[in-house]
């Protein structure tokens, strides 16, 4: 049976083209470590292939989305779970003390702490999972561009029906609907995405850098934040770990934007990978360093390099304005391949 990847809204999502990628794994591979998960979309792609998945990202909400619809083979939120997390008052805690008219009005911010605590309630960790991730989808829902970086002046403006009318002709209502009416809205999708390819799926939520050595699968696929283009997922998706954790948060370090350092960092990414077989590497032809400078740094690395490109075209306004964007994969044979030792990883708790 073919299984539906739910909407997430995820930016710098694979979606179109994650079986384009999943089509040129080699036939002998039985599983994959998709080190910089995000929005789950290759993992959820490669778990309807049949492979084992692993994932990891080092933001909690993407740890999230890959624990309830990758890790997770069976458990889906009830009736009556949900019925748990809307019961109750609104309470005054981490949402409406940090983020009252900076994200969302303080009634809002209210409603969203109430629902963090009654997620406790819930009794498993996918369950816990799914509640949360449905939460994100809603919250990203209300929230005008879907990315938590906007002023909060904007935010009241385009939330404004009447003006988002006029201006651009679209009332944008979702932006004002509850956030209990667009969990309920999406709970049959994501329960109906969680399903079972019989393998042992693994979610882990670190800095990629700090568990490589701990991994082993067949196939990595690396899909790092390009840099030059928009990949400040702290500043798109920090508030949302915080609302997880109740507390305010850093912004992570290793996060691929600095142009000045992103040669070193995936010199440094690469020459961990001897864990792998095969590594996959998303690139596009937007972004930095060029495809000529990612082959020669694979190079020091394999001499079986290859590449595939892939037209992307997006309009950004009207007929004639489209965009060409080049998608690139590349895939390297890992010839030194020297580590045959079985290595487990833990369970990461939530
Ligand atoms: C381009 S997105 C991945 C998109 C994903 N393939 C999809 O289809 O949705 C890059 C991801 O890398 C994560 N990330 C950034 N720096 C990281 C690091 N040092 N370790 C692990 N993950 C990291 C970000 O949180 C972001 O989710």
């Amino acid at each position: 049976m073919m299984h539906k990847f739910p909407k997430i809204n995820f930016i710098g999502n694979k979606e179109k083209i994650a079986k384009w990628i999943t089509d040129y794994f080699p036939k002998d591979a039985e599983s994959i470590f998709d080190a910089f998960s995000g929005g789950s979309s290759v993992s959820y792609q490669s778990k309807m292939k049949g492979l084992k998945v692993i994932s990891n990202d080092i933001l909690k909400i993407n740890y999230l989305l890959s624990k309830a619809l990758i890790e997770n083979n069976s458990t889906k939120l009830s009736y009556e779970d949900v019925e748990i997390l809307f019961s109750g008052v609104p309470k005054e805690g981490f949402m409406f003390n940090n983020y009252s008219e900076v994200f969302f009005f303080p009634k809002e911010c209210a409603a969203l702490d109430l629902y963090r605590e009654n997620i406790e309630k819930l009794d498993s960790e996918y369950k816990k999972a799914l509640a949360l991730v449905l939460m994100r989808r809603a919250m990203i829902r209300k929230m005008p561009y879907s990315r938590f970086n906007i002023n909060w002046d904007k935010i009241v403006q385009l939330r404004d029906e009447k003006y988002s009318y006029e201006k651009y002709k679209r009332k944008r209502a979702y932006h004002n609907q509850s956030f209990k009416s667009l969990f309920i809205e999406n709970v049959s999708e994501y329960n109906r995405a969680v399903f079972d390819n019989n393998k042992e799926n693994l979610s882990l939520n670190d800095d990629i850098f700090n568990i490589l050595d701990n991994v082993k699968a067949d196939v990595i696929y690396l899909d790092p934040p390009y840099t030059g283009t928009m990949n400040d997922y702290f500043g798109f998706y920090g508030m949302l770990d915080e609302y997880i954790v109740g507390k305010k948060l850093q912004p992570f370090e290793n996060n691929f934007i600095d142009k000045k350092t992103s040669i070193a960092l995936f010199d440094k990414l690469f020459s961990k990978l001897n864990n792998f077989k095969y590594w996959y590497l998303s690139y596009n032809n937007s972004s930095y360093p060029t495809k000529e400078q990612l082959v020669k740094l694979l190079g020091n690395y394999s001499n079986n390099v290859q590449l595939v490109e892939k037209p992307h075209i997006y309009k950004i306004t009207g007929k004639e304005n489209k965009k060409v964007n080049m998608e690139y994969l590349f895939i390297v044979e890992n010839t030194n391949l020297t580590s045959k030792t079985e290595l487990a990883y833990e369970r990461a708790e939530l």
